[in-house]
Formats: C-alpha cells, sequence, structure tokens
C-alpha cells in the first residue's frame, strides 16, 4: 500500500533531559501542534529532529532516544551542535526566519550557513530516501527544509511530494535580496504540489518564480518542460473539538478538582466580578509583535485611567530558539517593558501585567483561553497564528473577544473580529476599549460566525484537502502531457 511520509526539522515530540533520563515533551509551534493531530492517519513515517545535539547524548542513549520516538512513529535525523548552530540557528533563524517575516536589518547572509542549510537538507533527503518505498509521497514542511523536495525528485521521480509552508512567502522585492533565491526556489520546485497559508504568499511565490526563471504560469499551474508543479493556498486549521471539548470539561469541573492555575484565575475574579482578564500567548519571537502589544496595553492605562486595576494582561510567552541573539534582546526588551507597566500601573494589590515565560501543558492552556474576555494578538508578520484560532474554539458560551493584528495569514478567516494595526498604538489601545465594553449580544453573534467557519474547516480537512490534491496530481499532470 502506497504510504505518505512526512518530513519537518521539528518532529512532534522534542526529547529533554531530566535527571539523567531522556522525555519525549511535546514540541511548541504551529506545525508540531497541527499536524499532530493528523499524522497518525497516513500510516507512514514522520522524519525529523529530535530538537537536542548529538554531542547530548551517548552512542546507547541515542539508541534508546530512536526507539522512544520510533513507537510515536518517528524516524530521527541527528544533527551535532555545530550544525544545530550553523543549520538550525544560522540559515533558518538567522537568514530565513527574519527575511521571510520582513526584519531585514536583522539578516545574517553568511556562506557558511548556507553550506550548511544545503548539507543538512541533504541529510534529511537521504534519511527520507532510506524510509520511502516505490509509489509513496512524500510531505515536506516548511521553510528549513526547502531543498529537500529538488533532492528527493532528482533520485526518485516516482515520488510524489508535496510541500507546505508554515511561514509567510515575502513579496518579490524581499525575496530578491537572498544571495541564493534561485537555489531555493529550485529545491522548492522538486515539489509536485506546493502549499501556503493564503493566497496573497502563493501569488508572491508565483511572482518570484515568473520573475527569476521565467516559466510559463497558467492560473496556479507552473510549466515546466513535461513538469506541472501545482500552487494553491490551504489555510491551516486546528484540531477544533480537542479545544472545544476540552474547554467544556475544565469549566465544569468543581473548583476543587481544577488545577492550581484554574483556582487563582477564579480568585482574581471573586475579588471584583467585573474585573476583566487579557490573553496573549506566542512563543517568544519578534514576529509576534510582543513589545508593540506592551506598550500598547500600556498606553490604553494611560488614556483610559477608569480601567486602572481592573483589567489584566495575561501574557505567555514560550522561550523560543534562545541561542540566538535577536532572541535574548528580545527577552530583556519584555522583561524590562514588563517591570515598566507594573512599576507604574501596580499596587499591593494588582499587576496589570502577569507575565509567563514557559511552556504550559494543553490543560492550562484551554484554561486560560477558556477563562479570557479577550485575546490580544499583535503579530508584525505570522503566517498564520494558530492561537487564535485555538482561543475561538474554546470559547464555548460564545463570549470573548478577539483582537487580530492586520498582519497574520489567520485575519482572512475573521472577518468579525477586531482588526488592528499593530505599530498603531492608538488604535490598539481603543480596540482594547472597545473589546472589554462589547455587548454579549454582539460577542456571541461575532464570535459564532468565526466558530462555525473554523469548525468546518478544522485541521482534518485541511490536511485531507492537501492530500487529496496531491493524489490528484498525477492525474492532473498525465492530462497535460496528453494535450
Ligand atoms: P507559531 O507556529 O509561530 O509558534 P502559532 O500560533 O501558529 O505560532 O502556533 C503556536 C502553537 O504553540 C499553538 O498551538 C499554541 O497552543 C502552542 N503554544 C504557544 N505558546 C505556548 C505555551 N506557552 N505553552 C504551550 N503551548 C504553547
Ligand atoms: C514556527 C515554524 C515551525 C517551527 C515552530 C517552532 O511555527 O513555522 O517550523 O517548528 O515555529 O520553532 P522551532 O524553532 O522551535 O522549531
Amino acid at each position: 500500500m502506497k504510504k505518505l511520509h512526512i518530513v519537518s526539522n521539528r518532529l512532534p515530540f522534542s526529547i529533554v533531559s531530566e535527571e539523567d533520563k531522556f522525555l519525549l515533551k511535546p514540541s511548541v509551534g504551529g506545525l508540531a501542534t497541527g499536524m499532530k493531530s493528523v499524522y497518525k492517519d497516513f500510516e507512514g513515517r514522520w522524519i525529523g529532529w529530535p530538537g537536542v545535539a548529538t554531542e547530548s547524548y551517548t552512542a546507547d542513549q541515542f539508541k534508546e532516544i530512536q526507539e522512544m520516538l520510533s513507537a510515536e512513529g518517528c524516524e530521527t535525523v541527528p544533527l551535532s551542535s555545530s550544525e544545530v548552530h550553523t543549520f538550525y540557528e544560522g540559515f533558518c533563524n538567522r537568514t530565513i526566519w527574519p527575511l521571510f517575516h520582513y526584519f531585514n536589518q536583522y539578516v545574517d547572509y553568511s556562506t557558511e550557513f548556507w553550506q550548511s542549510y544545503v548539507e543538512v537538507n541533504q541529510k534529511f533527503a537521504d534519511r527520507t530516501l532510506e524510509v520511502v518505498e516505490e509509489g509513496d509521497f512524500v510531505w515536506v514542511h516548511d521553510y528549513q527544509l526547502m531543498l529537500v523536495p529538488g533532492m528527493i525528485k532528482a533520485k526518485r521521480p516516482d515520488i510524489t511530494i508535496g510541500f507546505f509552508l508554515h511561514i509567510p512567502f515575502p513579496s518579490y522585492e524581499i525575496f530578491r535580496m537572498l544571495p541564493w533565491r534561485n537555489e531555493l526556489l529550485e529545491g522548492l520546485l522538486g515539489a509536485d504540489l506546493i502549499g501556503f497559508h493564503t493566497y496573497d504568499y502563493e501569488r508572491h511565490f508565483l511572482s518570484s518564480v515568473r520573475r527569476l526563471f521565467g516559466y510559463e504560469i497558467s492560473f496556479n499551474q507552473i510549466h515546466i518542460g513535461e513538469r506541472i508543479v501545482l500552487a494553491d493556498a490551504f489555510p491551516m486549521g486546528i484540531d477544533y473539538d480537542k479545544f472545544s471539548n476540552s474547554a467544556i470539561k475544565t469549566i465544569s469541573k468543581p473548583l476543587q478538582e481544577k488545577s492550581p492555575l484554574h483556582q487563582e484565575l477564579e480568585k482574581y475574579f471573586l475579588v471584583s466580578p467585573d474585573r476583566k482578564l487579557i490573553l496573549s500567548i506566542d512563543r517568544l519571537d519578534y514576529s509576534k509583535g510582543i513589545p508593540h502589544r506592551l506598550r500598547a496595553f500600556e498606553y490604553f492605562l494611560e488614556k483610559y485611567p477608569e480601567y486602572g486595576t481592573k483589567v489584566t494582561l495575561v501574557m505567555l510567552a514560550v522561550p523560543s530558539r534562545n541561542s540566538v541573539p535577536e532572541y535574548q534582546k528580545l527577552k530583556r526588551e519584555v522583561d524590562e517593558l514588563v517591570g515598566r507597566i507594573n512599576g507604574m500601573y501596580g499596587s499591593v494589590n494588582y499587576s496589570p501585567v502577569w507575565y509567563f515565560y514557559r511552556s504550559m501543558p494543553f490543560e492550562n492552556l484551554v484554561e486560560l483561553y477558556s477563562m479570557s474576555d479577550v485575546a490580544l494578538l499583535t503579530p508584525v508578520r505570522d503566517g498564520m497564528n494558530l492561537v487564535a484560532k485555538e482561543y475561538v474554539a474554546s470559547r464555548t458560551n460564545q463570549t470573548g473577544v478577539m483582537i487580530i493584528s492586520e498582519m497574520t495569514g489567520v485575519v482572512k478567516e475573521m472577518g468579525e473580529a477586531l482588526v488592528i494595526n499593530p505599530n498603531h498604538e492608538g488604535e490598539v489601545a481603543d480596540a482594547i476599549k472597545q473589546a472589554l465594553e462589547m455587548p454579549v449580544d454582539e460577542q456571541r453573534s461575532r464570535m459564532s460566525v468565526m466558530q462555525k467557519r473554523l469548525k468546518r474547516y478544522d485541521v482534518f480537512k485541511w490536511a485531507e484537502q492537501f492530500v487529496s490534491s496531491l493524489k490528484r496530481i498525477n492525474q492532473i499532470q498525465s492530462e497535460f502531457l496528453a494535450k
């Protein structure tokens, strides 16, 4: 039987060492959390990096790690600490990530990083080639592995390859700045189907292909000699029922069975029932606009002092890529801003910002989603933003207001949210006020429309549509050749 294998840098589980033992911990980030819900249906393997460098374990421990991951359907691609430095922290997260998120000033065009990217992509391709059997399908994910489709296709043209980009594809004027732009596109074009979260990203990609290679493009089909490559938009969904069912469960539990976090939150509301919570959840990443959010919240407290002591911003940030200097700088900036706001507007009984710098178990995430009156998500650039969808799915009584940045992919599916430009502090501050004062009927009517939409197109539908398009490719290709 033909199988479908997944290839991504980040596996659904990352290895962490605790007291001389290695444990599997669920990985954070849209790719891992989204694909984790669907991959077991594919009857293939998930090929990826376990999240720690080879120097952190012995040969025997590596065997143990491989076995643990294998039991979860995963195959490991080990990376040395030097590869982690030049490939993962280097080309992936100091070249492509900032460039594709329009942070030109952060981009490092190091040839050493690029060479490592080529070598490590070849490693992933070789490992995949060991796993695939004749006629199988391979689904490669994200910006860390853009050369892998071309590398696999060169050796095994019989394998049908899909690629999905989880981050924005930037406009040609940005993309052209990359010295290795042609090589990246060639790598991607080894795939038969290339998916993006939005039509805009697809359009940017097609425009780069047209300008750099001059291939004929009709609608979304790229003609490369006898081959056809398809580009299309597939906005990624979430495991909607998992969030909404868990929210129902958490709300209906008796107080003594609730988690310590839930009990603390309930106490907060007991002190004064008209208190409100504003929530934000992200990886600590400069693309997420966390300082923008804090400054806008500070401005809100200044402009609308009547809200002082009545509103708390619960800000959950999960540590991410903390060996990259820009992430360290961001951490310092956020620490400072939180300190400044709490120092300025806080009192013995009130902290305007509750800041958690850690990852949280799923149960706590859902508690926060279901107890917060407003979600405030202000990325300056974001491929999708699944957190926004998770908040909506967890609002089982249909109250709550979403404030979302217009620079995200998700905004296209959230016309009923309050849409803001994160660079406009005044607009964000006013949106916070509007959200806090929105009548319950209006909250419900906005929320219910978004819920219907997200429930209908959940992560299972997303994967099903991508995979069925991938399976139709061979037919499209033969029809093209028969013409
Ligand atoms: P990105 O993929 O850029 O990290 P998304 O919003 O698309 O952004 O996806 C983030 C995923 O990581 C979500 O599924 C979210 O639930 C999860 N996540 C984010 N922050 C935390 C945290 N502090 N603890 C646990 N999970 C988190
Ligand atoms: C984003 C990227 C993913 C990545 C995730 C977490 O969602 O699109 O590919 O896995 O961030 O980042 P990390 O560097 O920890 O894998």
